[in-house]
């Protein structure tokens, strides 16, 4: 008979305090609550807000676990949590409550590498098959994996500056509209418009780099408004969305092509943008798309993962 394991885990990296409850691979409870619209006043995360919003929140999200499932909190048997990487003050709010906690009630601690939890977030609700490509896209990261098993997963391409997320939600800035950019961008997108070239196309095989684009981007909106010439926030949003967009799907399909992947696993927040997921739908490989719910970060799929790791007698690689 499958030992069982009652798992809680823990997701304090950025502005997200998020706890869920794991019955073995059955999750059973996932709460998030989120500090952006505090944060969107300042136009970005403020780590010092975030980590206060943490420490604010995560007591009162494990009551509402405990009183919504009604479980004894002594027969957790594993506390799984964000060990890196994220924001050190936030991380450092979820690290305490999960040993705390876990020294309080006897539960196996389980550190976690959040960028890995991405890789797998569609194995919430999935089965996932190695080996397959890794692709996170994120605020803080945009990386390619070759992942062959729950602790066998290669580094391919990395963020070089900024992220892709970062991005997206800086040029939401200077188009004068709120963090985070990401949802307000793709929801305005519109193909037909997306007719500017602010800079060229990048090798694949270079890796992720977004501020060029950036401040490309920044720059137009710049001088437009300085020679007092009309700009249309649509086209420059839609332009900036498809290059992104495209430069993402030209790194996966050189990996995919390159390792003779045929299986392809996405998370991260911005992979919950409707143009990626219709061009990665479009690939001619199985791809693992997350739920719009489990994008973001969220404790749902530090669980799921934790959970894949204690079956499997492993441990989460605790660097990029
Ligand atoms: O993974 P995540 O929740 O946390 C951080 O890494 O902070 O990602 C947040 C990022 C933000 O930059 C946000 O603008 C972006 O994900 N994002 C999107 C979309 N939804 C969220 N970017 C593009 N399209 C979206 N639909």
């Amino acid at each position: 008979m499958e030992e069982k394991y009652l798992i809680l885990s823990i997701e304090s990296s950025c502005d997200e305090t998020s706890l869920a409850l794991f019955e073995n691979n059955e999750l059973i409870a996932h709460k998030i609550s989120s500090s952006a619209s505090a944060q969107a006043f300042h136009g970005g995360v403020v780590p010092e807000l975030a980590s206060r919003y943490h420490e604010h929140n995560i007591n009162r999200l494990f009551v509402d676990i405990l009183n919504e499932t009604k479980i004894d909190p002594l027969t957790i048997t594993h506390v799984a949590y964000t060990a890196m990487p994220g924001l050190p003050g936030c991380l450092h709010v979820g690290k305490v409550f999960a040993k705390q906690l876990a020294s309080l009630i006897n539960a196996e601690l389980v550190p976690i590498n959040h960028l890995h939890a991405h890789v797998f977030s569609a194995s919430i609700d999935q089965e996932l098959v190695f080996p397959f490509l890794g692709l996170v896209v994120s605020g803080g990261e945009s990386c390619l994996y070759l992942v062959s098993d729950y602790d066998q997963i290669k580094i391919l391409n990395q963020t070089q500056d900024d992220a892709i997320g970062e991005c997206y939600d800086k040029v939401a800035r200077i188009l004068g509209w709120n963090y985070p950019g990401g949802p307000i961008i793709d929801k305005n997108y519109q193909e037909d418009l997306a007719t500017l070239e602010f800079i060229k196309s990048q090798p694949a095989a270079k890796n992720f780099s977004f501020s060029g684009l950036k401040t490309a981007v920044i720059n137009y909106v710049h001088n437009s408004k300085q020679k007092k010439l009309d700009f249309d926030p649509i086209v420059i949003a839609s332009s900036f969305q498809k290059f992104a967009i495209n430069e993402v799907i030209k790194k996966v399909k050189y990996y995919l092509d390159l390792y003779q992947l045929k299986r392809l696993a996405i998370g991260g927040g911005v992979s919950a943008n409707s143009l990626l997921r219709k061009k990665i739908r479009d690939l001619n490989v199985i791809s693992y798309i997350p739920q719009m719910i489990y994008t973001g970060d969220n404790a749902a799929m530090i669980g799921a993962y934790a959970y894949a790791l204690i079956k499997n007698h492993k441990k989460s690689i605790l660097i990029k």
